[in-house]
């Protein structure tokens, strides 16, 4: 007998200061502090279905049945049996982690729906620049958490829009995927060693984001071997130090509405994560041609009295967030510079929730 279906949308978010390293591998415990913006739109969507049997969690690779969009702007990612396996430990450690909370909540279960189907889609290419780990395991734990309650459409109702249940499920996210944690609010998160933190600010303009998609091949180094390479770098030395402070002055600058150190800062983030990769004993780049044309053309911004917030994850593609009001502005410059790279675009967002 098939039980409820649970729908969650979690959106992928991206570091100005970067979690890079870890404290303790087995939790994803952070060398640093990190701060992101989320992101709206560009997200992962789960559907998880219940029914009566054998406890278990299959991923199934197929499109959920009902998606927010249309069908066309989905696509199922490519996940291999490695893959398929964390998502299933994922799934063990969230039904644990989450039972205090259920017991609070008055929602705890021994329910015969023990067996889940889970379908997930992303709406932006694989390998596009975008954190799929982040949005994935984010709505993965949402769907599991609410799988385990007695009754999944109260706990849902109970989560939406309460912030202490948010930093509980962003923990027991964080164990899957680290940078997941900060896909639990928005628009601006910070994340320090279990705590995701969700920065409030009213001095900041509407934002718009924009993707320059330089290439879209697999990365060769995942992001789990980068977070143990940069260690062998020598400018690992210090970089604790140097993380730390930029989080205290990116929230200033947020707190402040300050494009301009917003962007310088970001900037020297996104160039010292590089650099981590680029002199670590084992040296890496993600940089490809284009990167490299497109972080010549951005530094000349920096001076300017509203500077492009400029960003790469670890891959070759080229964030930036820059007001609202000039979103047109920099389509156009952005079309005009690289006319043979196709644009993500988004605006900051609020987190991961159910879909009703
Ligand atoms: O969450 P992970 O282990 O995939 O690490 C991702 C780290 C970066 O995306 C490179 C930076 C960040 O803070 O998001």
């Amino acid at each position: 007998m098939s039980g409820p279906v649970i729908r969650t949308r979690a959106p992928s978010n991206i570091a100005l200061v970067k979690y890079m390293g870890k404290k303790d591998a087995a939790r994803n415990i952070p060398s640093n502090s990190s701060l992101s913006m989320t992101l709206s739109d560009l997200s992962t969507f789960v559907e998880l279905r219940l029914f009566e049997g054998a406890p278990g969690m299959t991923w199934v690779a197929e499109l959920p049945s009902d998606l927010p969009s249309s069908r066309s702007a989905w696509e199922v990612p490519r996940l291999n049996a490695a893959a398929q396996e964390r998502f299933q430990r994922h799934c063990i450690r969230v039904q644990g982690g989450v039972q205090e909370l259920l017991k609070t909540w008055g929602l705890f279960s021994d329910s015969s729906f023990k067996k889940l189907e889970l379908r997930t889609a992303n709406n932006f290419p694989a390998s596009s620049g975008i954190a799929s780990s982040a949005s994935s395991f984010a709505a993965m734990t949402l769907a599991f958490a609410a799988a385990t309650a007695a009754e999944p459409s109260v706990f849902a109702a109970k989560f939406s829009g309460a912030a202490q249940p948010a930093r509980i499920l962003a923990a027991l996210s964080r164990q899957g995927s680290g940078s997941s944690c900060r896909s639990f609010a928005g628009p601006w998160v910070a994340w320090s060693d279990e705590d995701m933190d969700p920065i409030s600010t009213s001095a900041m303009p509407e934002m718009a984001h924009f993707v320059i998609l330089i290439r879209k091949e697999p990365k060769a180094v995942g992001s789990s071997e980068a977070h143990l390479r940069v260690q062998s770098s020598p400018l690992w030395q210090g970089r604790q130090e140097r993380a730390e402070q930029r989080v205290v002055q990116v929230r200033n600058a947020l707190m402040e509405g300050n494009l301009s150190i917003l962007a310088q800062e970001t900037w020297r983030e996104a160039w010292e994560m590089h650099s981590l990769f680029h002199t670590s004993s084992q040296p890496f780049t993600y940089w490809q041609p284009g990167t490299v044309q497109g972080l010549h053309f951005f530094s000349q911004f920096m001076q300017d009295a509203e500077p492009p917030i400029v960003t790469l994850d670890a891959g070759p593609n080229i964030h930036l967030i820059v007001p609202l009001r000039n979103k047109e502005l920099w389509r156009e410059r952005l079309k005009k510079e690289f006319p043979e790279s196709a644009l993500l675009e988004d605006t900051p967002g609020l987190g991961a929730n159910f879909v009703v």
